[in-house]
């Protein structure tokens, strides 16, 4: 029975839908793919998607509380300081869609500033999000919700209910530097797709959260923390591995390493073997040398410049930016937002 008292109006319900349908057959081909050649001169590698598992996805929330990791609480401290102007900024009313949204917090917190009319959670698998947006529902009944399951690293194709180019301008959500985790290339062809749906409909853009390009130790002591946790989360994705590929990496032969490439302007992730190990799957086996490595993640840091003019070739404006520093070059990381 709905309850309906004089003045609510009766609360929406969250609608999810799943678009991907990964293939084990093809993640495990994937992953065999990256173990045993992937044309870098035989260099081992395995995509940083599969550092999160249950497990990795907790972990991962760990390092965001450890006193190292500083883009968490610095992107959350920029956006508190700054709300108000970037309510300015940022068009009210919008369909906000939120990529990578999984606890829904981040996106959460605009609301009261931003107003949207919808809200569309996106993230691999709906099941991280139902959870989150039921609860969310609660909080604010009247918006409308949407759960979709999407790879958006491939494609951004989203289901009609996001609403048609009428329907009012989108905001696009891309927090906590997720956008690093793609090449300069990669993050260009992404943002040309986000603006290719962003040109559909005016007053649309992006507001994203990047990590900045800053002295080499504090880089890798964000990625090395004294605690251990960075490298549990490193290492547990062998145990990931394992479970998808019926492989036998022993935990015990693998130290975590996270070292800052200034060349590239990434800091690299790895694992490394402690001594010379063979690894066996059905139909396949790999020989590691003791101190060789498989890269796990490259985290790109950015410098403000570096990162607008890149907007601005995908297509974008010239950027409104907001950081934790005086001037935008001196800060830790930056919010920015670029309308189409
Ligand atoms: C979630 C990709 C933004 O690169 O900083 C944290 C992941 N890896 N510690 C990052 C991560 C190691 C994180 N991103």
């Amino acid at each position: 029975m709905i309850c309906l008292s004089p003045h609510k109006l009766p609360m929406k319900t969250p609608l999810f839908v799943q678009l991907y349908q990964p293939q084990a057959a093809c993640v495990r081909q994937e992953l065999l793919r990256g173990l045993t050649h992937n044309g870098q001169a035989g260099a081992a590698w395995i995509a940083p998607k599969f550092l999160y598992d249950a497990l990795g996805s907790r972990l991962f929330d760990a390092i965001t509380e450890l006193p190292e990791y500083y883009p968490t609480r610095t992107e959350a401290d920029i956006v508190r300081v700054h709300g108000h102007a970037i309510a300015r900024s940022v068009p009210s009313h919008a369909t906000l869609i939120d990529l990578g949204a999984g606890n829904c917090a981040k996106a959460a917190r605009l609301f009261d500033s931003l107003l949207p009319r919808r809200y569309v959670a996106v993230d691999i698998s709906v099941d991280y999000l139902r959870e989150a947006l039921d609860q969310l529902q609660r909080r604010y009944p009247t918006l409308d919700m949407l759960g979709v399951g999407q790879d958006f690293s491939h494609t951004l194709a989203l289901p009609a209910e996001v609403g048609a180019p009428a329907d009012g301008p989108k905001v696009f959500f891309y927090p906590g530097s997720s956008i690093g985790n793609f090449t300069p290339d990669q993050a260009l062809a992404f943002l040309r797709q986000v603006h290719a749906v962003c040109a559909q409909s005016s007053g649309s853009g992006l507001l994203i959260g990047v990590d900045l390009l800053k002295d080499a130790a504090e880089l890798e002591a964000a990625y090395d923390d004294a605690l251990g946790v960075t490298a549990a989360f490193n290492r547990n994705l062998l145990v990931h591995v394992n479970r998808l590929c019926g492989s036998d990496f022993l935990l015990p032969d693998w130290v975590h390493l996270a070292r800052f490439n200034s060349e590239l302007s990434r800091v690299d992730m790895h694992v490394q073997a402690r001594r010379a190990v063979r690894v066996q799957w059905s139909g396949g086996e790999r020989h590691f040398a003791q101190g060789e490595c498989v890269h796990t993640e490259s985290s790109y840091k950015w410098t403000v410049a570096g990162f607008s003019a890149l907007l601005q070739q995908a297509g974008f404006s010239v950027p409104t930016v907001w950081t934790d520093a005086d001037t935008p070059e001196q800060g830790r990381f930056a919010v920015m937002w670029a309308h189409a």
